[in-house]
């Protein structure tokens, strides 16, 4: 069970560069949204199940790839610098095992006869509730403990650096998804410094598309407003 003190120990951002924030953010809300609605599914109806299901597979293959970039960018640099990185790696190592078990427990729902369907669902349903909740202990640790570690051993600069070459390493329709996944779970704050952010680094008609396929669509239309005045984009 959390130790009290895994709950309390959580280190001031001190104005320096929160790396894990944002994506970390964006993977609870859409972890509990899914929770929720396996939850609530009839798994009676097909249509509904088969949309629950794809949604949840995206999201495992989006948390797949979100181990595999902390891996190869985040704990590789750490390595780089003599930072062992063994608790988080094998956690990593954890995520791949539970994502074969989870797809296989999709799998099943999916093949289960018809008078099946719900105890599969439910199977399912508890076996993601305890993988999430790993998870999200699982990025505590992360911005609990490797963040002060990244803050001691490189500037913001390198951070940033380190984040510019993940996403530089994402075709754009990955990138769509993951600012997708991301942006209704940020504050108005956060929301204003990324896009702010891509309006000064995209090219006009890239940036266009970005507004069009991920940020327009994964906020409510008040949400939008606010952000378009605050980073001062057109109507
Ligand atoms: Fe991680």
């Amino acid at each position: 069970m959390t130790h009290p003190d895994f709950l309390s120990r959580i280190p001031a951002l001190d104005g320096r560069y929160d790396i894990y924030g944002n994506i970390h953010k964006g993977l609870r809300r859409t972890q509990c949204l899914l929770l929720a609605r396996l939850g609530s599914n009839d798994f009676g109806d097909a249509a509904a199940t088969d949309k629950l299901l794809a949604d949840l597979r995206r999201l495992l293959a989006m948390a797949a790839a979100h181990v595999r970039h902390e891996d190869g960018e985040i704990h590789a640099a750490l390595n780089g610098r003599g930072i062992a990185t063994e608790l988080v790696d094998e956690q990593h190592e954890e995520h791949r095992a539970a994502f074969a078990v989870l797809e296989g427990k999709i799998a099943s729902v999916e093949t289960a006869p018809a008078a099946h369907r719900a105890e599969a669902g439910r199977a399912l349903y508890l076996a993601f509730a305890a993988y999430i909740a790993d998870d999200f202990a699982h990025m505590h640790e992360e911005e609990t403990v490797t963040a002060p570690l990244l803050w001691r051993h490189f500037s913001d600069e390198e951070l940033l650096a380190i984040e510019m070459r993940i996403v530089g390493s994402l075709p754009p329709e990955e990138n769509m998804a993951f600012t997708r996944m991301m942006l209704p779970a940020m504050n108005p704050d956060q929301r204003a410094a990324l896009v702010g952010g891509m309006l000064q680094a995209m090219p006009g008609e890239v940036f266009a598309a970005v507004v069009e396929f991920a940020i327009r669509p994964s906020l409510t239309e008040a949400d939008f407003q606010a952000l378009r005045l605050s980073v001062g984009l057109a109507a």
